[in-house]
């Protein structure tokens, strides 16, 4: 049976520019303009002020990998649904990646997509209160930023990685721009009838160093944790002297090589 409100499929229409500031500033325009559709896709071969988490840039060579924005309209959402979002779009992503770059692939709490201890993706969701014919709508921006061709960083990035740099073959971007759309769509379907167990069966299946022990920051102390899973709001349950849960922002993962 269609969902109501959201019979459009993610990825149409597929809008592909060559250079453009950010696509999520792009699609958040778009909706404040009043001229979002739900499912509507942005991918730009260039970014000029490509945004990423935390107010940080996100760094992209000009035509080497996927840099894309997926417009969702939603009921207002509580916070606990809106981690679903993240672990829709970050299984989603996963189930493509790892398809092409194999089973070292996994979701680093909360939103990022890792091979080893490299970074290879994130995603970075925004979100806007609008108004449509009357009724207020929730409106999601799901920026996705995945490393594909490039072989060479800038060294002021801790640990990035490219699916070229792990399998050396050269990707054809726009077909993993729309294989993701798919599954994408496939999974919010999903997380929309309010089947979430599947996607975080596999969010936690696929967590970056589960039952491992980590290094991590709070409150500007170091200190050494199991990671043992996440919670449904979105808090992550580490182990140390006491089992506890964090939310993102209050703790900070600190790489090997910090
Ligand atoms: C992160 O910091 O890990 C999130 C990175 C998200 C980058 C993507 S690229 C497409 C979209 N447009 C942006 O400006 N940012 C997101």
């Amino acid at each position: 049976m269609p969902l109501k409100g959201v019979s459009k499929q993610l990825g149409i229409p597929f809008i592909e520019l060559q250079s453009v500031d950010s696509t999520n500033k792009y699609a958040m325009r778009l909706v404040h303009e009043g001229m979002a559709i739900h499912g509507m896709t942005i991918l730009a071969h260039e970014q000029t002020e490509g945004r990423g988490q935390r107010g940080k840039g996100w760094e992209s060579e000009k035509n080497a990998n996927l840099t894309f924005s997926v417009v969702v309209n939603l009921k207002p959402l509580n916070t606990t649904q809106l981690f679903h979002l993240t672990v829709c779009t970050a299984v989603s992503i996963w189930e493509a990646v790892s398809n092409i770059a194999g089973d070292r692939i996994t979701i680093k709490w909360p939103n990022d997509i890792y091979w080893d201890d490299r970074k290879a993706g994130g995603i970075l969701i925004e979100n806007s209160l609008g108004t449509s014919t009357g009724s207020t709508w929730k409106w999601s921006v799901i920026g996705i930023g995945l490393n594909v061709n490039q072989t060479f960083f800038s060294a002021d990035l801790p640990n990035p990685v490219s699916l070229k740099q792990i399998t050396g073959k050269e990707y054809n971007i726009l077909e993993i721009a729309k294989e993701i759309c798919t599954l994408l769509d496939k999974n919010f379907r999903r997380l929309l009838e309010g089947d979430v167990k599947e996607l975080f069966k596999k969010y936690r299946e696929h967590l970056y160093k589960k039952n491992e022990a980590v290094r991590l920051r709070k409150d500007n102390r170091v200190f050494t944790a199991t990671i043992k899973d996440v919670t449904e709001s979105g808090q992550l349950v580490i182990k140390h002297a006491i089992e506890e849960t964090v939310e993102f922002g209050k703790v900070e993962w600190v790489m090997m090589n910090e």
